[in-house]
Parts: structure tokens; sequence; C-alpha cells
């Protein structure tokens, strides 16, 4: 631990009846936080410049473009990314405001992290920044009270809810800001499942080394033993439920030790493990599970061809 960083995780005892109890699952679930250890972080970096993944560009281009607006809708004294891994739209961010007299990135991947901090630091002298170690789905009361307030969630981070986990989720956030306070979320947008899938299996393989770490973090942790080379990559666009439902398929039977989680388990070939949903929003699908949140939208930003959103929120009561 360092003077940046606090720790804010779940304690290991609880974490280790989650990741057993989701492991015993008919489907068997890892969560995806578990994709991000310091290996995960830089996978994920790599996969946003991968040809395919549209998502990381888009979202650049359209804060590029309205970040000023948002610094002048809100006028945040304190600035707080949920997730902010690299920090590379945090910069642009930071740069936009100038009422700002704070910021707080908040990230899982505690070295990742670290280093983000450290390079905004330098980018932004004149702002008090801080790194905070926290998971944002139990642990946002963390932030504790503050005046005016802007917090984002960029990327398609948010669609890895599931959506029955955003309202509250929301309500949560709603609960961190003062009336005049803001809410900046990236949404990745419904659109051609063709297009989808691609962003999800890139050629170089990207995605799928980053979805196969999140086994040797399991592996860590828990002292088990999953052969990595026995399982591979699935994305599939579902577009019943418009998520992309991204799974590990075990190749061949393996049989897995957990010796941390008192485990043992059976996988025969064609077997899968999900680990992680990205579901897709419309405006208007978005719209429906924000609603009585305590948020409400107050602008919707997107591209031309309507790739990507970043909504903004402020409070019901603001
Ligand atoms: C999809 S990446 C987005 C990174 C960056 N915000 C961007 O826009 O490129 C998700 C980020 O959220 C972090 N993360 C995932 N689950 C988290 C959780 N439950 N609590 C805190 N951070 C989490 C990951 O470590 C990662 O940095």
């Amino acid at each position: 631990m360092t003077p940046e960083t606090k720790q804010n995780l779940a304690d290991p005892d609880s974490e280790a009846a989650e990741i057993r109890a989701s492991l015993m699952r008919g489907l068997p679930e890892i969560p995806c936080r578990f994709l991000y250890d310091e290996t995960g972080s830089e996978l994920f970096e790599q996969i946003t410049h991968q040809p395919e993944y549209y998502q990381t560009r888009t979202e650049l281009a359209i804060l590029e473009a309205h970040a000023r607006d948002i610094g002048k809708i809100i006028r945040p004294l304190e600035y707080v990314e949920l997730g902010a891994g690299s920090g590379r739209k945090t910069d642009l961010l930071l740069g936009a405001m100038d009422t700002l007299e704070c910021c707080v990135l908040t990230d899982i991947s505690e070295d990742f992290l670290k280093e983000s901090v450290a390079r905004l630091r330098v980018a932004h002298p004149n702002l008090q920044l801080r790194g905070l170690t926290a998971d944002f789905l139990s642990n946002l009361g963390v932030l504790g009270q503050s005046k005016r307030r802007l917090i984002t969630l960029l990327a398609g981070t948010l669609g890895n809810l599931h959506p029955g986990a955003v309202p509250g989720f929301l309500r949560r956030v709603a609960q961190q800001l003062t009336p005049e306070g803001g809410f900046l979320v990236g949404i990745d947008l419904i659109k051609d499942p063709a297009r989808i899938e691609a962003a999800y299996n890139d050629r170089a393989g990207v995605t799928a080394t980053f979805n196969k770490n999140i086994l040797s973090v399991i592996n860590k942790r828990f002292e088990a033993d999953f052969p990595l080379d026995a399982f591979e990559h699935r994305a599939r666009y579902d577009t019943e439920n418009s998520w992309v439902d991204i799974r590990l398929q075990a190749t061949r039977p393996v049989d897995i030790h957990a010796k941390a989680l008192d485990l043992k388990l059976r996988f025969n070939t064609g077997e899968e493990i999900r680990t992680e949903l990205s579901c897709k929003y419309s405006p208007e699908s978005f719209a429906a599970v924000a609603q009585d949140t305590g948020l409400k939208i107050r602008e919707i930003y997107s591209d031309n061809e309507g790739l990507f959103a970043n909504i903004l929120m402020v409070r019901e009561d603001g």
C-alpha cells in the first residue's frame, strides 16, 4: 500500500466464497473484475488499439468534441473516474475543465492505477490528484462527501453489469453526488452484430489472450491449476439480450483443483465458463434501465455513425 492508494476491496474470505459459488453454477462464471491484474490491464490497453475495436477511438472523439460543454454544464470541483485504467480519457477531460480543484482515480488494478496516477500528476501539476484502489460495485461509499462532483464511468464498463444490476448501481452513484453534480457514462450502442462481434474477436488475438488471463489470475489468487491451453476464447453477440457473451470453452476434458477454494471441478470438451457480458444499449433502452434511479439524462453525445454514446446524467432533484 502506498500513500496514493487505499485498500477498499472485498475481504479474501467473502471473495473466495463468491468465486466458489459462481464456479459451481450450471453455467460456471468468473466475475469479470478478475480479468484485471496488471497483465490484464496492459492487455486491455492493447485491445483499445486494435483496428476492430471501434469503441475507444470513437469515445475519445466524442469526449474531445464535448468535454468543454460537459465542464460548463456541471462546473465540477472534483472529478472522480471509476475504473480509470490507463487514464488516457482522464487526461483529456481534466484538460478541458477549468473549475476543477481535485481528482480521484479509482480502479481495482492497483499497480496499473499507480502508474496512471503518476503520469497524470506530471500532466496536471496544479490539481490535487489521488488514486484509490476500490471496487466500484461494492464500495462507492468510500468516495465520501464532496462539493460539486463529476463522476465518470467510461468505455463500455457499465455494459459489464447485467442490466438487472444497473438501476441499483445508478442509485448508488446518485447518492455520491450533491444535487448539482453529474455522472458521465459511456455506452456502446446496439449496431450490426458482425461489427460488434469483430471487436471482441480481433485478428491479432489480443482479446483472446486477455480473456484467458482471467485463468492465470484465478490460478494465482486461489491456488488453482486451470491449464490455459485447454481453453479457447469465445465471444458471441446475443441479439435477444443485446449483449456479447464472452466465455472460455474447454477444448479437452480437464480436472481442476482450486486449493484455496476447496473446490474440484471437471470440464468436458465444449463446456464453457462465462467471463464477461458486454451489454449494448440504444438511447431508449438505456433510458428505460435508468428510470427511477435518482438520476435523469441531461445530454446524449454520440458520433455520426451512432456507434457509441456518452450520456451525461444529473440528479433528478438537481
Ligand atoms: C473496460 S476497462 C476501461 C478502462 C478505461 N476507463 C478506458 O476507458 O479505457 C475497465 C476498467 O475498470 C476496472 N474495473 C473493472 N471492474 C472494476 C470494479 N468492480 N471496480 C473498480 N474497477 C474495476 C478495470 O481494472 C479497468 O481498468
